[in-house]
């Protein structure tokens, strides 16, 4: 036996024991004639004293050493209360070195002195961190929790295919060569839509999957070019079936992972409101600071501005009246960045005497108290205004505005929790670049009944039978009830600007499937890495994956992707074309 009792078990219970422990050697510190080391395993640490004879060979151990000892627990005069080991100490009286250690790049500490990138390149040692492992234990206590609810309630995990063809719609794909079939490819699923439908028409009735994901998209925090689903797809159900199911998931794993219990029901909100009122179809509502738009309030008085906008928009943070000018031209650069694109930002303090405003001269105080009623604001509020010629690159803008805003204010704490639904999502999304509508979720997601006569004469103002959950302003998860007819899904096709050629190039097999008989069907998928890392406060989700990539699409430490070699090349048909 390599040990008898784990690194973060021995208590002052255990006093007088004689115990073996293996691990890594964490921190090693002489004083007068003893040495302390500190070994450390995935479950702690416990602090080994060394005396006499053994003091010369624990004096040589080096950081990250792997060492087994065995010796005598004893109660320490001096406790540490800040772990759970703190109360004991292992008077060793057997050490052995099981291997040696190069010195580490950074300390293995929960505050590091090692930089993303070198961390990234010794992944291996940077999931020794506690802060580290501690995500990844989580992520599996979660999925736990996830197939405990899911078997519960009858759903069976199956598992789809990796190597499947390519479906430009969407993000775009990553591609695999294949050596059987010179010249085609195989493309890896950007999410198992297709397949789980189908299994809806083979009679499953009940299917998920935690499943890996591919999308080759521009990389962000909350995106990775492969990261995890929890995928779920029901047959014979509404949407008020699916949203009940994965509200009851999403509340069990509040409880069961947070021990936070969630008794009412999550708010839903349509998509219009959502933009009309937050400027994002992912509303934070942890806090209000709702948007008020002020068209009617602030046009025609002279302001040239405001007079051509098309939108006038603002919102109002309680009690920031006394924001200096040097935070007001903070927040009017963080509208002007060009990933925001706003032209100027327009203020207004509320005083007890009167509304004083940066375009004071254009507006009389009753229009200002008009605006103030507006926003039910009070005196020592701070009022923001934009305003511009489209009304949803507006919006969008005074999202941004608000959520800077809140941080600022300090209305976005992380162990806050604010879920909720937001529905009702348009179908179809026009491209003004391509002229042409584009699926708003993707291809398969039913028109709302009521507005399938609109489907030819205003697709534009179609409803999807869509949904997505959003916690914090986060997109968790996201779905819909599909359409199952396919004439309807020609239709859709057609709507997209498929020949019936092209549909059934692609897509023909789901096609040809409802032929045969496909069950009234929806489901969704949740982002399994956005779930954990929004649960354990972390501000990437790569910290929740164990060999993430950073954001050029690399792994760092086995240096990918690569260059191959041309016998590979030649086996695989394929000629490397050096454009530049
Ligand atoms: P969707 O594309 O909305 O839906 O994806 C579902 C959820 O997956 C997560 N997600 C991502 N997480 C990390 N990195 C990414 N690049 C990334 N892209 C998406 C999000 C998102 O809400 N097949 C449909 C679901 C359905 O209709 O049932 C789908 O894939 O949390």
């Amino acid at each position: 036996m390599y040990r008898t009792k784990t690194c973060g078990e021995l208590r002052a219970s255990d006093a007088e024991q004689i115990v073996t422990l293996a691990g890594w050697v964490h921190k090693n510190r002489k004083m007068g004639g003893m040495t302390f080391v500190d070994i450390r395993d995935r479950y702690g640490i416990t602090q080994l004293i060394f005396s006499a004879g053994l003091c010369e060979m624990a004096n040589k151990l080096g950081r990250e050493y792997v060492i087994r000892v065995t010796g005598t627990v004893k109660e320490r005069s001096n406790k540490n209360f800040n772990i759970p080991t703190g109360e004991i100490e292992l008077e060793v009286s057997e050490l052995t070195v099981l291997n040696v250690s190069a010195t580490p790049p950074f300390t293995i500490e929960d505050d590091t002195d090692g930089g993303d990138d070198l961390r990234m390149k010794y992944r291996y040692l940077d999931l020794r961190r506690n802060a580290v492992r501690s995500n990844l234990e989580l992520r599996y206590r979660m999925t736990i929790e996830v197939r405990n609810y899911l078997d519960k309630h009858g759903f069976i995990e199956v598992e789809t295919p990796q190597l499947i063809s390519s479906t430009p719609e969407g993000a775009r794909d990553f591609v695999v060569p294949s050596r059987m079939n010179p010249g085609q490819f195989y493309a890896l699923p950007q999410s198992p839509q297709t397949f789980k439908q189908l299994l809806m028409v083979s009679g499953f009735d009940r299917y998920f999957q935690i499943v890996k994901c591919f999308r080759d998209e521009d990389l962000r925090a909350d995106r990775q070019p492969e990261f995890t689903q929890i995928d779920c797809e029901m047959s014979f159900v509404g949407q008020n079936d699916v949203l009940d199911i994965f509200e009851g998931m999403s509340k069990h794993l509040f409880k069961s992972i947070l021990g936070i219990e969630i008794e009412e029901a999550f708010p839903r909100m349509t998509w219009h409101e959502a933009m009309k009122y937050y400027g994002s179809d992912k509303p934070d509502i942890r806090f209000g600071m709702k948007i008020v738009e002020l068209n009617n309030i602030l046009k025609g008085c002279g302001f040239t501005i405001f007079d051509t906008a098309a939108y006038i928009g603002g919102i109002c943070l309680q009690g920031a009246a006394n924001y200096t000018r040097k935070q007001l031209d903070a927040l009017t650069d963080f509208v002007k960045r060009p990933q925001i694109g706003a032209k100027g930002l327009v203020y207004a303090r509320v005083e007890t005497d009167g509304v004083k405003s940066s375009v004071d001269k254009f507006y009389s105080q009753a229009v200002l108290q008009h605006m103030k009623e507006a926003f039910a604001a009070q005196p020592g509020d701070l009022i923001l205004i934009l305003s511009g010629d489209d009304v949803m690159k507006t919006r969008k803008q005074l999202s941004e505005l608000r959520l800077e805003a809140g941080n600022q204010l300090g209305l976005r704490n992380k162990s806050t929790f604010a879920c909720l639904w937001v529905t009702d999502f348009p179908l179809f999304e026009w491209s003004e670049e391509d002229q042409r509508y584009y699926a708003m979720h993707h291809p398969f997601t039913s028109p709302r009944p009521e507005d399938i006569h609109l489907l030819d004469s205003n697709p534009g103002a179609v409803r999807a039978n869509a949904y997505d959950m959003i916690i914090n302003g986060v997109e968790i998860g996201g779905g819909s009830i599909r359409i199952h007819e396919s004439g309807l899904q020609n239709k859709i096709f057609r709507l997209l600007g498929f020949t019936q050629e092209k549909a059934q190039a692609q897509f023909g097999f789901l096609i040809n499937a409802f032929r045969y008989g496909a069950p009234p069907h929806g489901g969704l998928a949740y982002g399994l890495d956005r779930w954990v890392s929004l649960f354990a406060g972390l501000e990437s989700i790569r910290d929740c994956i164990a060999f993430p990539k950073n954001n050029s699409g690399r792994d760092v430490m086995i240096d990918a992707p690569s260059y191959i070699a041309q016998s590979q090349l030649d086996e695989l048909n394929l000629s490397i074309v050096h454009v530049h």
